[in-house]
């Protein structure tokens, strides 16, 4: 008696594997993460995230021109301020640093995509993603004090030139005051990818000693997601597409891939995963040791996360991801 159906007869031709494939990944796919210091020259090496850099603007200008080489045209900035204090005021600063960088990004490479990450944690001298005010006797971001500044960062990166803004601190809210600030500022066309589904994820490590953001008290637990949750990130995402995002995204990527489907399969909106720096580190601290093979075990995450659902990928490995594709 032979079997009646035989998969395996779909595996027989690396031809044939190729016709019957899924999914796919493309340079197309990745936004690359960049983080900008103030400076000249300065290329300084994130010692847990090998292969990424504090850069300074004119050597942001290079890694830019780089990753274009190699297709990836898509970048999201992170700041490195001169200087914080209590509320972030440098966030909105018309020569603040990300400011700089897009002016200078846009005059020297016009192609570019240029995404803003949106939050205080970089600016304040605490740490935390908003201005802190005291709840019951302990200090916690105050929501409805740090929408109005997040709006104002917001539009002073489009006037600098971002294409697209995307707010990561989690605030109730936030989607709708950006939206109608951008409008009254003119910047109707400028879409906003928001942090919808951002939990509280000891993931975020090596990030917060390269944009040197880590809370300096305290956790974020007030306001980013339990990671024991799924109802609740579908109740978040609900209320950003309702606000007006254009761009949902899930983060991390890797332990949330059951959110990105479920997102997916119920809002059908334009949705993007964050493959966050401590899910990089595993993987090249991991292949460092010759414990696992990295291009291999990098592509098979990627496309994982794009099986999942992502239709973008905010990811470290974006510039090795693209030469492995070529
Ligand atoms: C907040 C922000 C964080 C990351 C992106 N935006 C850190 C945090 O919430 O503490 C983390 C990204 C990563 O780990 O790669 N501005």
């Amino acid at each position: 008696m032979f079997p009646l159906s035989r998969p395996r007869r779909l595996r027989q031709h690396p031809v044939l594997r190729d016709l019957v494939r899924e999914t796919t990944l493309s340079a197309a796919d990745f936004i690359l993460p960049l983080f900008v210091r103030p400076g000249k020259g300065i290329k300084k090496e994130i010692t847990s995230m090998p292969g990424n850099f504090q850069l300074s603007v004119d050597r942001l200008i290079d890694e830019v021109g780089a990753a274009m080489d190699l297709k990836v045209n898509a970048f999201i900035f992170f700041g490195i301020p001169s200087g914080k204090d209590a509320v972030g005021s440098s966030a909105w600063a018309e020569d603040g640093i990300v400011q700089q960088a897009l002016r200078a990004v846009k005059a020297a490479h016009p192609g570019a995509y240029l995404i803003t990450d949106e939050c205080f944690c970089e600016y304040t001298d605490h740490g935390h993603c908003g201005i802190l005010t005291e709840h019951q006797g302990r200090l916690d971001v105050d929501n409805d004090l740090t929408l109005p500044n997040l709006a104002r960062q917001c539009v002073s990166h489009a006037r600098a030139g971002a294409d697209m803004v995307a707010p990561s601190g989690m605030m109730d809210g936030m989607v709708a005051t950006i939206r109608h600030e951008l409008d009254n500022a003119g910047f109707t066309r400028v879409p906003i990818m928001s942090y919808a589904a951002k939990y509280a994820s000891g993931f975020y490590g090596p990030f917060r000693d390269a944009a040197e953001s880590p809370p300096q008290f305290g956790d974020r637990n007030t306001y980013q997601m339990d990671p024991a949750n799924s109802n609740e990130a579908m109740r978040e995402v609900e209320l950003d597409v309702k606000e007006g995002a254009d761009v949902i995204m899930v983060k991390p990527a890797l332990s949330y891939l059951d959110i990105i489907r479920r997102v997916k399969d119920r809002f059908q909106v334009p949705t993007a995963a964050y493959n966050v720096s401590g899910e990089f580190a595993m993987v090249k601290a991991a292949a460092a040791k010759g414990w696992i093979d990295e291009k291999r075990v990098a592509l098979e995450i990627l496309t994982s996360i794009k099986r999942a659902g992502a239709d973008m990928i905010l990811t470290y490995f974006a510039l090795d991801a693209a030469r492995w594709l070529k």
